[in-house]
């Protein structure tokens, strides 16, 4: 009886408060994505492409101030890893969720721009072909939800 008492609350109380806590999944995986995957050259692609991208950003005044004293080794690893589980790749995303890896700054809607810009840049300079860049871009684009501080918009 007390069990069964037990579990009933444990429902009531758990599901409004899964729902209220949840926060879109940091890296949302799309399997039928494995090819664009393979023009980024797997993770040995994506992990040269998030050499160039960290370079490109610490040398562009917008956004040297975002990174010039962060553990990039890291965030590289974790960009790495994103973008692999996103292009469907058998890898794990081991890192924060987008929320609470940016609540740290003041991120607003041209920081966010001059971000992609760069990723661009970076993906030109190593051949990836226009049609997969676009596709990885417009999985990133709605993340700026997450990303962009409310009321930096
Ligand atoms: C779609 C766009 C973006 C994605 C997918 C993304 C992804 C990530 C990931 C995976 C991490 C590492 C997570 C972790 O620490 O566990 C990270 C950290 C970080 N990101 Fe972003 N990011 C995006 C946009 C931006 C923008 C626009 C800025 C600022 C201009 C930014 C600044 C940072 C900084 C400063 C950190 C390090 C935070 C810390 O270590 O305390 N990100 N991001």
């Amino acid at each position: 009886m007390t069990l069964r008492l037990i579990c009933c609350l444990c429902f009531f109380l758990a599901a409004p408060l899964s729902a209220e806590n949840s926060v879109p999944d940091p890296a949302p995986a799309h399997p039928e994505l494995r090819p664009v995957l393979d023009d980024f050259g797997g993770m040995p692609g994506l992990t040269a492409l998030m050499d160039t991208f960290m370079e490109i950003m610490l040398e562009d005044p917008r956004l040297r101030p975002f990174f010039e004293h962060t553990e990039n080794d890291r965030i590289k690893r974790q960009l790495a890893e994103q973008f692999c589980v996103i292009l469907g790749g058998d890898c794990v995303y081991t890192g924060r969720d987008m929320v609470e890896s940016h609540n740290g700054s003041i991120i607003d809607r041209a920081d966010f721009n001059a971000l992609v810009e760069d990723l661009q840049i970076a993906m030109d300079r190593h051949n990836i072909p226009f049609r997969s860049q676009n596709k990885l871009l417009a999985i990133l684009a709605p993340m700026h939800r997450e990303v962009i501080t409310p009321k930096a918009e």
